[in-house]
């Protein structure tokens, strides 16, 4: 720091002039411009930072780009930053990168200079390896810069795919992301978005009138609601902007920083890991639905789950957790949602969040209770062969240590993709109430003694005696356990401490894929 004083009064004013307008226009125009922000319910591009980042931690890079255009009008105004705040800092103490868009210059929208800007960030986060965080908050391409913003937002799209499964990639959006904007954040890892300040969509409400006739709001076309429960879009709808900013550091303390690092592991004490409760959660009757997050959260160290996708296909659940300190992934078919069947929604969102823990070595559990593929002509006709094949692929394609545990249904081809021995698992366990078989005893009685159903005295009689035959011999993990197919069959409450050996004895797991370019999964 030098330590001249400016003794002349004049330079002195003239000096502390400049520096308060250099500030207010690093702040995107000063007070006025902040008022009017935070007037739309929303924190500026700086405070979003000082909220994410370790204090004290933000080193701004790029604080005196400048816009070049001087059309429209653009030769009279010039923001220092040009709408974007971007730097690196620490969470809880850990490097990334971050840019925040202002929307209090020219509406957040992206120029050239703007754009240059996130791609020199994502460069730097691909060579040196960690996340890159953008908190999106834009009016789209600048309109008065044309093509040249379009290069820019394709010089972006570029730089996220080459980074995704190098990095973890986190989109916030905090205010408008519309047209072709949303394709970044689509080809990020995981989409937060903050109820009724946020929106995405391709094209706005104005068009969807002009081209179908519908008559939409911009919140029901592409708000948060309609994102995290109709479209899957956004993996988190957060009430406000500091809770999605609490949950994306959440997220971060469960994943490593890049592809060649293990997520972090937090000190763990032995201690009592029977889990008695387990016994009692699946109900006498096969067709009673229960809470698979119950058994997840029972399983997994205490209040650790944190679930992804929460609003959307509900009839599978995602998230990560903790077991004895160790980070993994755990998906779980939900039997309290659709009898926890398989559909294309379902399938989607595991198979994305498969994927995203084998990118970044996260360790795979998975709980089944599962009756098969959801059928009708709604899910055939929509390709549910497609859709359900992404789920299949993103289990048989991933390398890091796998576990199942059955503890009820396993039927038909859901036997096959829910991680089963067949596709890669390293370890399948089954409770004694698992079924596993190639589908329910009903339906299977009726296509193979059909004959002798129909030809007996009382059918129905008939029936339930051969329904009865079929699940003694199949509606149990035992002929699956004399194959190997299944490793163990546990008593619930021993699931815990299995499952912690099994992740302790994978640790080193070593696993790889035939050598190729790059695999053709189902999109
Ligand atoms: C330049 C923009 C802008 C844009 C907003 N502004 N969007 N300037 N280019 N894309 C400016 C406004 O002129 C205004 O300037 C200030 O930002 C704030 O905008 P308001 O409209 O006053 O705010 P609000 O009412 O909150 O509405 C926000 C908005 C609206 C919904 C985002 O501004 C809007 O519809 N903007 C246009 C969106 C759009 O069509 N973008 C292009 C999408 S196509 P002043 O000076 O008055 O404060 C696209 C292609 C990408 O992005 C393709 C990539 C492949």
């Amino acid at each position: 720091m030098s330590s001249r004083k400016i003794s002349d009064p004049q330079l002195l004013e003239k000096f502390n002039e400049l520096k308060r307008k250099n500030q207010e226009a690093m702040l995107g125009g000063g007070e006025a411009r902040i008022e009017q922000q935070h007037k739309r319910g929303k924190l500026t591009a700086r405070e979003r930072i000082e909220l994410l980042l370790d204090e004290g931690s933000f080193e701004e890079l790029g604080r005196f780009v400048m816009h070049r255009c001087r059309d429209f009008g653009l030769d009279k105004e010039h923001y220092l930053g040009d709408g974007v705040v971007t730097g690196y800092g620490t969470v809880n103490g850990r490097l990334v990168y971050v840019f925040s868009q202002d929307f209090t210059v020219f509406g957040g929208s992206l120029s050239e200079a703007h754009a240059e800007k996130i791609v020199k960030l994502l460069d730097l986060a691909m060579k040196n390896g960690a996340p890159v965080i953008g908190l999106n908050d834009s009016g789209g391409a600048r309109i008065q810069e044309g093509v040249v913003s379009l290069g820019g937002y394709a010089d972006i799209f570029y730089r996220n795919t080459l980074a995704s499964g190098v990095v973890p990639q986190i989109s916030a959006i905090m205010g408008p992301c519309a047209g072709g904007a949303v394709y970044s954040p689509a080809i990020t890892d995981f989409i937060f978005m903050v109820e009724n300040t946020s929106f995405m969509f391709v094209t706005g409400p104005n068009v969807v009138k002009t081209v179908t006739h519908e008559d939409v709001t911009a919140e029901e076309l592409g708000g948060a609601l309609t994102h995290s429960t109709r479209s899957g879009v956004t993996h988190f709808s957060c009430a406000n902007e500091v809770e999605c900013i609490n949950q994306i550091k959440k997220l971060l303390s469960y994943i490593p920083q890049n592809c060649e690092d293990d997520p972090p592991r937090l000190p763990y004490t032995p201690g009592n890991e029977m889990r008695e409760r387990l016994n009692n959660i699946i109900p006498a009757n096969p067709n009673q639905p229960y809470d698979m997050r119950e058994v997840i959260e029972e399983v997994v160290d205490g209040g650790t789950f944190f679930e992804v996708h929460k609003n959307f296909a509900e009839n599978i659940v995602v998230g990560f957790a903790r077991l004895a300190g160790r980070s993994i992934g755990v998906v779980g078919n939900q039997p309290a949602s659709l009898a926890g069947v398989l559909d294309i929604k379902a399938s989607i969102k595991g198979a994305r969040f498969v994927r995203f823990c084998d990118s970044f070595n996260i360790p795979l559990l998975v709980f089944e209770d599962v009756p098969g593929f959801l059928p009708g002509t709604d899910q055939e006709w929509n390709g549910i062969i497609t859709n359900g094949a992404k789920l299949l692929y993103a289990f048989c394609e991933a390398t890091v240590p796998r576990v199942t545990v059955i503890t009820r249904k396993a039927y038909g081809g859901a036997y096959d993709v829910m991680n089963s021995k067949h596709i890669g698992a390293d370890l399948n366990f089954a409770w004694p109430t698992a079924e596993i078989a190639v589908m329910g005893a009903k339906g299977a009685a009726e296509i193979i003694f059909r004959k002798e159903i129909a030809e007996a005295e009382n059918p129905e009689a008939k029936l339930a005696e051969k329904v009865e035959e079929y699940t003694r011999k199949f509606a149990t993990p035992y002929r699956a356990a004399h194959r190997g197919y299944i490793d163990e069959v546990i008593f619930p409450d021993q699931t815990r401490i299995k499952l912690i050996r099994a992740f302790a004895m994978l640790e080193n797991k070593v696993a790889t894929l035939p050598r190729k370019k790059h695999g053709n999964i189902p999109l």
